[in-house]
């Protein structure tokens, strides 16, 4: 009976230990995250056709995506919207030259080490790490940050790849299933991507 306990005791711990990982609590899905300004992507991005890069600049060319200075948002609040309430922050951060403050959704402990640009500009859409952003009115965690979430991809990357010109269309759809297939093994034969060192340990722990 102890025995038998005991092997039940373990059991449960390891599935405890494995639910922990894939809890969203942990992982942080789905959790909308609260702004000062109530800035909607839906709105800008899905409603108004502004392009991701117009705001985040360092996507094709950089580590950080970054986020956009207030002088960006005045680029258009300086002629619309300009008595809007739920703009004040912006216009004050404008004047004192404070930067806003956003509370962070997507972000990888320090200890990872991880590079836009490579993605990016070798075909890898916004989406398949952000989710529908431009259906999100604030912006909240569309996949989990774990390890096995890199790796997944990182096995076969030939199936997320696309033209590298439609990697911010959230959308896309120009290709059928067969045709994008077939692009990505040509894509990821040309470039040789090796499955092998994608998942060495060094590739993302430096
Ligand atoms: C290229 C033009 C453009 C830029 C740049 C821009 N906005 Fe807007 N914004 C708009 C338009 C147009 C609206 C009108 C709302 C709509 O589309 O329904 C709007 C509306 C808003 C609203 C009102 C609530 C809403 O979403 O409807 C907020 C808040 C806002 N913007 C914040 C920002 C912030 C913060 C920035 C900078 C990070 C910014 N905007 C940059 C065009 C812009
Ligand atoms: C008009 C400017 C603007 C455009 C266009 C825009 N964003 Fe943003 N984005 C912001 C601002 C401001 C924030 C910070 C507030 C927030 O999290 O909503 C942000 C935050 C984010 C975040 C969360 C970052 C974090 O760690 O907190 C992601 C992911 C993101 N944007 C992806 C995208 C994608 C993908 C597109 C294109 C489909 C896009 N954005 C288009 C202004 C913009
Ligand atoms: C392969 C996955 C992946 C792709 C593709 C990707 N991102 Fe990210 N993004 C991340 C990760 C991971 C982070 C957190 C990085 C960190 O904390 O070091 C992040 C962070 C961000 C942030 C927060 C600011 C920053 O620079 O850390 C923004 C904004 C953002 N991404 C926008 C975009 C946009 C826009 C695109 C498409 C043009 C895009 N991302 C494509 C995984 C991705
Ligand atoms: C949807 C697919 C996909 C996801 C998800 C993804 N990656 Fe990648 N990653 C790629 C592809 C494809 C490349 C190879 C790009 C190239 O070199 O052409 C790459 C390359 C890299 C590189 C550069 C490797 C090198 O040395 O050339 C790093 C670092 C990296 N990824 C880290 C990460 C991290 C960390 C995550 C998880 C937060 C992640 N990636 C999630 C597809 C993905
Ligand atoms: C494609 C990118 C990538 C590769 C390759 C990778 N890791 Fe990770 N690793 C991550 C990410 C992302 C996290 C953060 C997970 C989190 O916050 O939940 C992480 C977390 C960890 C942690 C912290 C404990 C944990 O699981 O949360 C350890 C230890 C670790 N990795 C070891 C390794 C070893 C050993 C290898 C090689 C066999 C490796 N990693 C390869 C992306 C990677």
């Amino acid at each position: 009976m102890i025995l038998v306990g005991f092997v039940g005791l373990i059991v449960a711990a390891s599935a405890a230990g494995a639910g922990y990982v894939r809890n969203p609590l942990r992982t942080q899905v789905g959790f909308v995250q609260h702004q000062t300004v109530p800035f909607s992507h839906k709105h800008h991005v899905r409603d108004d056709g502004i392009d991701c890069r117009y705001c985040h600049t360092g996507v094709e060319t950089g580590a950080d995506a970054g986020l956009p200075p207030t002088h960006t948002c005045m680029t258009c609040h300086s002629q619309i919207w300009t008595d809007a309430p739920v703009l004040a922050p912006v216009r004050e951060s404008y004047a004192t030259g404070k930067p806003l403050k956003w509370n962070r959704v997507a972000q990888l402990p320090d200890y990872v080490f991880f590079d836009h640009h490579v993605h990016v500009d070798n075909g890898v859409a916004c989406v398949e790490c952000h989710g529908r952003v431009d259906k999100m009115p604030l912006t909240w965690r569309a996949k989990p940050f774990t390890m096995q979430f890199c790796l997944d991809c990182h096995q076969s990357p030939a199936k997320a790849l696309r033209p590298p010109d439609m990697v911010t269309r959230m959308d896309w759809s120009g290709f059928d299933k067969a045709a994008l297939k077939t692009y990505g093994a040509q894509a990821a034969a040309h470039k040789g991507l090796d499955p092998k060192r994608l998942t060495n340990c060094e590739t993302c722990h430096r």
